[in-house]
């Protein structure tokens, strides 16, 4: 790991305390500032470089055969994040430590984890919905950073989560560099539409 990644990550982990004790008691967890500015930047120019190859798609709901677009409930677009991606790459190698730090602390038995780049475009919503699809409980930990530079708080564009009962207890506008994290068995949480573009990376921390 470069030095500078290594400077980062040495600061993070004393942020990821105070998160995973969140994490632990509430189930969701909030680190504002998770990401240098650099970082941020050199993520949110690569996703657009991405969009402008024409490597994004529509995201879908459902699963398997049952895949079908439906903007009205899930308007993104998204790209998987890679390896080899050059900045991704370095995002990548983060959750990594993330990975291994909340398996120490929790026994999660977290083995994998995937993500991908998305973009809502203004007006956009992802409706109330649970991350651990009902047919695979193979999502444990959510992970949600956000890329726009700024976003003042009626951009819109908010992130609800809620508990099991439904009962709201997070309204986070999607500020840049920081990270949401909760767990993906049991809370509903939606995205509301936004007036600008919203630029993300969504993930999720595997059991298999
Ligand atoms: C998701 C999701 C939340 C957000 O991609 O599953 O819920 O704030 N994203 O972007
Ligand atoms: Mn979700």
């Amino acid at each position: 790991m470069q030095s500078s990644q290594n400077q980062q990550f040495n600061q993070l982990v004393c942020n990821f305390n105070q998160a995973f004790d969140a994490l632990a008691s509430n189930h969701y967890a909030v680190i504002p500032q998770f990401l240098t500015s650099t970082l941020r930047e050199a993520l949110l120019a690569e996703l657009l470089q991405l969009q402008a190859q024409g490597l994004f798609h529509e995201a879908s709901v459902g699963r398997g055969l049952g895949q079908t677009r439906q903007a009205h409930i899930r308007g993104d677009s998204i790209c998987w994040l890679e390896d080899h991606f050059t900045i991704a790459g370095q995002y990548l190698a983060l959750m990594e430590q993330l990975r291994q730090q909340l398996n120490a602390d929790f026994y999660l038995g977290l083995r994998s984890y995937e993500a991908h780049y998305a973009h809502y475009q203004a007006g956009s919503v992802y409706q109330r919905h649970v991350d651990r699809h009902k047919d695979n409980n193979a999502r444990v930990v959510t992970t949600v950073c956000y890329l726009n530079e700024d976003w003042p708080i009626e951009a819109g564009g908010q992130l609800k989560l809620y508990n099991q009962n439904h009962e709201l207890l997070l309204e986070q506008s999607p500020l840049g560099g920081s990270l949401v994290l909760f767990m993906s068995a049991d809370m509903p949480h939606e995205v509301l539409a936004a007036h600008r573009s919203r630029f993300s990376i969504a993930g999720w921390f595997r059991q298999d």
